[in-house]
């Protein structure tokens, strides 16, 4: 760690995310769900889900983002029971679970192909469970009707699924899902049968059923919209490993790797090498200038030497003189992506290399020409370090 020979230690910067913080797995204020160092092996080496550790309190609405592949369904699937976890214990609201079938567990299940009964209608698919449980018809029909009504559906009792739009089916599946008021609602990518507008408003109706019935939601995507939207709790994933857990607005302002500064919003990432250390700062060499980039909280400092990646968001960068900010590097303008009454003005720093700017832009404001040099500048706490 200290700067004997720094410069031989090349490969990424690391930085220890602390593991801990975890709650006690049972008693008073346990998590609904606790994961402790669960793995998943298929068959010799299909390493789909590697050591996660994780809480998931009452009334928390959970996302799980990554890529196709990085084991998403997999980590739902083991809390379920539908798949026998290969290392690690689980805990569903205090009690430890692994070695338990899918119905002694505490939890439902909606996936996005959500297989009403055809031939039932609303009322008889959402009333299922309640009659296999043996409760009687009163308390069933209260206790129907009340979910309908939650999930709008009181008036559309009577129809059979056939005759119901692609929302209206979804909230057949929820109420289906909700109605034996489990611990925990597991949702595989709920909303990926629906087409995009449809979405955005199931995406809201979603959320607000989660507030009444203050039931824990563990949802799969790999919309990082729907994710960063509605979570309480982000869970970025790649490669069966977990990248980093957070608010989305943590995940959003303190990306802790190069992957999540990749995968989530418009970053820029520069490759760099650590110079040196100033309290909550350091000091990386990039593109043959030093620029103040902010170091990760906790965790020990990233070795002076060591070849590292920083990120600044797009929308923290401005272009022109601006004297109050810290860091600034000249660029060529080479286009713009447009979205809205939102721009975004891409650079070319270096060869290959370029760096984008996220402003809002009325049709008064300046337009760049093709190869017209720019400054770019953001501030010295906007870049953060990441940890590979
Ligand atoms: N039953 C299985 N047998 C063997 N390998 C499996 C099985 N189920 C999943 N896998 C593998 O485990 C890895 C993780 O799969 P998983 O379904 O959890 O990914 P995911 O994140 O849900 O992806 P997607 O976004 O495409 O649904 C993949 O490499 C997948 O091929
Ligand atoms: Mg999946």
């Amino acid at each position: 760690m200290e700067g004997g020979d720094p410069v031989t230690q090349a490969g990424p910067a690391v930085v220890d995310d602390d593991p801990g913080g975890l709650l006690p797995v049972s008693g008073p204020g346990c998590p609904d769900v606790a994961l402790r160092n669960v793995s998943k092996t298929f068959g010799e080496d299909t390493r789909a889900v590697i050591d996660f550790s994780a809480d998931f309190v009452h009334g928390e609405f959970v996302s799980m983002l990554g890529p196709s592949g990085c084991g998403k369904t997999t980590t739902l699937r083991m809390i379920g029971g539908l798949e026998d976890a290969t290392e690690g214990r689980i805990y569903i609201a205090g009690e430890d679970v692994t070695d338990l079938p899918p119905s002694r567990r505490d939890t439902a299940m909606m996936f996005q192909s959500f297989a009403l009964f055809p031939h039932r209608t609303v009322f008889q698919n959402v009333e299922f469970s309640l009659k296999m449980k043996g409760m009687n018809p009163e308390e069933r029909t209260r206790r129907v009707w009340q979910m309908l009504e939650m999930v709008s559906l009181a008036d559309l009792a009577s129809r059979r699924p056939s005759d119901l739009s692609g929302g209206q089916q979804q909230r057949v599946a929820l109420a289906r899902a909700l109605i034996g008021e489990p611990t925990v609602l597991l949702l595989d990518e709920p909303l990926g049968a629906l087409d995009y507008n449809l979405r955005q408003q199931m995406m809201v109706e979603l959320k607000k059923i989660q507030r009444e019935t203050g039931i824990t939601f563990v949802m799969v995507t790999h919309s990082q919209q729907e994710a960063m939207s509605m979570a309480d709790k982000v869970i970025v994933m790649s490669d069966a490993v977990v990248q980093q857990i957070g608010t989305s607005r943590e995940i959003y302002e303190h990306p802790r790797t190069k992957f999540v500064a990749e995968f989530i919003g418009n970053n820029n990432i520069m490759p760099g090498t650590i110079r040196s250390h100033s309290g909550s700062l350091v000091f990386v060499e990039s593109f043959g200038q030093v620029f103040y980039v902010r170091a990760p909280d906790g965790g020990e400092p990233a070795p002076v030497g060591r070849d590292a990646w920083f990120s600044v968001r797009a929308d923290l960068m401005s272009t022109g003189e601006r004297p109050d900010l810290a860091n600034r590097i000249e660029g060529v303008y080479v286009t713009t992506e447009f979205l809205g009454s939102l721009e975004t003005d891409v650079f070319e720093v270096a060869p290959g290399h370029y760096v984008h700017v996220e402003q809002h832009r009325s049709a008064s404001d300046r337009a760049y020409d093709p190869g017209e040099r720019e400054t770019i500048s953001w501030a010295a706490n906007a870049g953060v370090l990441l940890a590979r």
